[in-house]
């Protein structure tokens, strides 16, 4: 099969020939029918994530499952899957307590570039063994992944929106509906207005916000998120806080950080008034830090949580917002920005890069 693999920082990927080991125990082959491009994938490209190389990138996949391996009881071939980036083992401390977006399993095989048995089921032709991309690999044919990354959608939901719901809409979906509880009457800040931040504004607005500023550098953005339901939009940059706070008269109860960039993750904090929830989606560079006054977070009861992957369980909540989205309340539609082949992938890249693209996907 073909899949795109990075072998050395930097990029850029390469279209490979690549052979796939049979699935193993509680395993499944599945044929991948559109993977979409995250910032996540870039920032293993530019080096912002260290993960071992060579490694087949992509991990907001879906396709139609071929073959299960031995045990693999929860799917039957001819299955449609969204494939999602932590596989839950469902019975560590942090499963168990319902923290699926946190299994140690999970975390430790993504670590590793293995699936969450230990394995590593792609092959080069001189014998090496690339590694996975969050137990997923998308960009490519076909993909042995965990049946734990994998979750059932109906037939007939066209692969390139079912890959969506894979990263962008779990992530930004459950930030604003979980991590920030948004709630009816709720004044709404978003930065960043990516693939993970106007999926966040979409469940800000199903959720009931009364507000919605929507914060970016990148014009072209702010007015997709105007039309997908921001009642203000605000550049980013210096002013972004102040003009945040004066909108919403003296402060957000819920902001979201979807930028990555951790000097952002201060504005959003200071854009977010007394009594609110600052939640930060993006991922900086891990040398990054940041400085925030102190005593707001007494003195105003504030709050400052990270999500990661919207603090979702995929097998509850990819259904839920399929419903949502079948429903008309969750357009996430309207983020696909365009479809390429996997011959197209660096070129998609650079487009995300420059702030061109919203979601793209590699359709297969
Ligand atoms: N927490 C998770 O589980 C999770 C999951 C997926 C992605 N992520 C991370 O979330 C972030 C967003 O991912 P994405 O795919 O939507 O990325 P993206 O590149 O599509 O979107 C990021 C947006 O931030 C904007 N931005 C950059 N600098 C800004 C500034 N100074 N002020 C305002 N806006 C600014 C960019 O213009 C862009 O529109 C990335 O850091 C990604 O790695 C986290
Ligand atoms: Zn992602
Ligand atoms: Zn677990």
């Amino acid at each position: 099969m073909k899949g795109a693999v990075l072998t050395e920082v930097g990029g850029p990927l390469q279209v490979l020939d690549l052979e796939l080991d049979p699935p193993g125990a509680g395993e499944l082959l599945v044929r991948v029918r559109a993977t979409g491009l995250c910032h996540s994938d870039l920032s293993v490209i530019d080096g912002s994530r260290i993960r071992p190389l060579p490694m087949l990138l992509g991990h907001e996949a879906a396709g139609e499952v071929v073959e299960t391996g031995p045990g693999a009881s929860d799917f039957a071939v001819g299955d449609r899957v969204v494939l999602s980036f932590v596989p839950a083992c469902g019975s560590c401390r942090r499963c168990v307590s319902g923290r699926q977006a946190l299994c140690e399993p999970g975390a430790a095989a993504n670590r590793e570039g293995t699936l969450l048995g230990g394995a590593r089921r792609l092959r080069l032709p001189d014998g090496t063994r690339p590694h996975h991309h969050l137990g997923v690999s998308g960009f490519a044919e076909y993909a042995v992944v965990s049946e734990k990354s994998a979750t059932l959608v109906p037939a007939d939901l066209p692969f390139e929106i079912a890959a969506l719901f894979g990263c962008a809409v779990l992530t930004g979906a459950g930030a604003a509906f979980y991590s920030a509880a948004v709630t009816p009457g709720d004044r709404v800040a978003v930065f960043g207005l990516g693939g993970v931040g106007l999926a966040a504004l979409l469940a800000a607005r199903a959720a009931g916000a009364s507000q919605i500023v929507a914060v970016d550098v990148v014009a072209h953005k702010r007015a997709l998120a105007r039309k997908l339901g921001a009642t203000d939009d605000v550049a980013g940059g210096p002013d972004a806080v102040a003009e945040v706070r004066s909108l919403t008269g003296g402060g957000a109860d819920k902001v979201i950080d979807t930028t990555g960039v951790a000097a952002v993750l201060e504005q959003a904090y200071l854009a977010t008034g007394a009594g609110g929830t600052t939640v930060t989606v993006g991922l900086p560079h891990p040398d990054r830090t940041i400085s925030l006054p102190a005593l707001s977070l007494v003195a105003e009861e504030r709050t400052l949580k990270g999500s990661y992957l919207g603090s979702c369980v995929p097998r509850r909540d990819v259904p839920r917002f399929v419903g949502l989205y079948r429903a008309g309340q969750l357009p996430v539609h309207e983020l696909l920005s365009g479809k390429l082949t996997l011959e197209e992938i660096n070129t998609g890249f650079t487009r995300l890069e420059a702030g061109e693209a919203v979601r793209q996907v590699v359709v297969l």
